[in-house]
């Protein structure tokens, strides 16, 4: 089977890893000939993902397509999969998620438990909702990465609000973030992975440090689960999905988003889990039997994001220690310039042992550094 991914970086990159497992001719579409995909696949394209004419004319020698990215131009794929190209996750499913108004009126259509929201076309508008603060404003189309939200407390700073087509939500007093990895196959069979936990980093807004299985009460893993379940029938298309959703003060569980594609918070599941994240996704594109998404120990991931105040051709410091150390894996992820907050690779440890977990994080994150010289 020849399948194209849509998005050359990391995500694509550790997506084609898996790939070289299977009978597969491998195909990515990126601007940029020498993003973290580009060398491993069997053909890179340049081009652009967003571009209808580049994506349907990449798609359209393909059996099948998929995206580590969902910024994509939707209308292209809804196009290919019209003439038979199998494009998982479906155009549909892409189109809700990859905006954040549609995705949040999704979930109240589907009664799916998440925290209350007002749409907004201006910055003015934020003036209607001044009773609404303290709240999260998020752009509709657009963001990556933290980029696109903006916290609003109060009425003096609705001036860092959007002036685009945006979602303003009900600040949530998060207790716990965590995440679900969920596949669905074409005969709507789905598997869920067990629940990440994260903390993500004040100043960047990344994710900075994950751990699985996390450490819930039963019940809130039931109504995580049981919100997972409700979002793969809602969206009802196969592929593998993230679905990240927070645990409040008083023990309530919401969603906050769902990404259509591998996700950052399941790069564990490579050496923790016996079927990956990226193993799953291949199973269903190709009409496999879905692997099994359970741990085979706990684990943790620490990333490596390019540190203040460097900015250039990267070296890795630390990178020896680290390696010398036992059941950890770094992982890379092949890009030549750092800046501060760039992904530039992640590090998983795995262990029965939740101490030895972030004993070893907290080493690996003072330890390992992305600089330059
Ligand atoms: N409604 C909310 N209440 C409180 N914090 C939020 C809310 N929405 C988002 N956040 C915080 O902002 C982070 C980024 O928001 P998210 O919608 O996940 O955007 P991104 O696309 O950048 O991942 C979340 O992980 C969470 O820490
Ligand atoms: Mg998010």
């Amino acid at each position: 089977m020849k399948v194209g991914i849509l998005g050359g970086g990391q995500l694509g990159r550790m997506l084609l890893q898996a790939a070289a497992n299977y009978d597969v001719t491998t195909y990515v579409l990126e601007n940029d000939a020498n993003c973290p995909a580009a060398h491993l696949c069997h053909h890179f394209t340049l081009g652009n993902i967003q571009d209808f004419d580049s994506v349907y004319n990449f798609g359209k020698q393909l059996d099948a397509l998929t995206i580590e990215i969902e910024a994509v131009n939707v209308e292209a794929l809804e196009k290919l999969e019209q003439e038979g190209v199998k494009v998982y996750p479906t155009p549909a499913a892409i189109r809700i998620i990859k905006n954040k108004i549609l995705q949040k009126q999704f979930y109240q259509n589907n009664e799916i438990p998440t925290s209350e929201f007002h749409i907004t076309q201006h910055q003015s508008d934020l003036l209607q909702h001044i009773s609404f603060l303290p709240a999260v404003h998020k752009l509709g189309e657009g963001g990556y990465d933290g980029k696109g939200v903006q916290v609003i407390n109060t009425e003096k700073e609705i001036e860092s609000g959007f002036n685009a087509p945006a979602v303003l939500e009900k600040k949530v007093a998060i207790a716990k973030e965590i995440a679900l990895i969920v596949g669905m196959n074409a005969e709507g069979k789905t598997i869920i992975y067990p629940p990440a936990e994260m903390i993500f980093d004040p100043v960047y807004n990344l994710l900075d440090y994950q751990l699985s299985p996390a450490k819930l009460e039963e019940k809130q893993l039931w109504k995580a689960q049981a919100i997972a379940r409700k979002v793969m029938s809602g969206l009802n298309s196969p592929g593998l999905f993230a679905i990240e959703l927070f645990i409040d003060k008083s023990g309530d569980v919401l969603v906050n988003e769902t990404a259509p594609r591998v996700h950052n918070s399941g790069h564990h599941t490579i050496e923790a889990n016996y079927s990956s994240q990226y193993d799953m996704l291949w199973r269903i594109l190709l009409n496999y039997p879905l692997g099994n998404p359970d741990e085979i120990l706990p684990s943790a991931i620490v990333n490596i994001i390019g540190a203040e105040g460097f900015t250039g051709d990267v070296v890795y410091e630390g990178l020896d220690e680290v390696l010398k150390m036992d059941n950890v894996f770094v992982h890379l992820y092949g890009k030549k310039q750092t800046k501060p907050g760039r992904k530039m690779g992640h590090v998983t440890i795995i262990s029965s042992d939740y101490q030895d977990l972030t004993h070893k994080a907290n080493k690996i994150k003072h330890t390992l550094k992305a600089v330059t010289l």
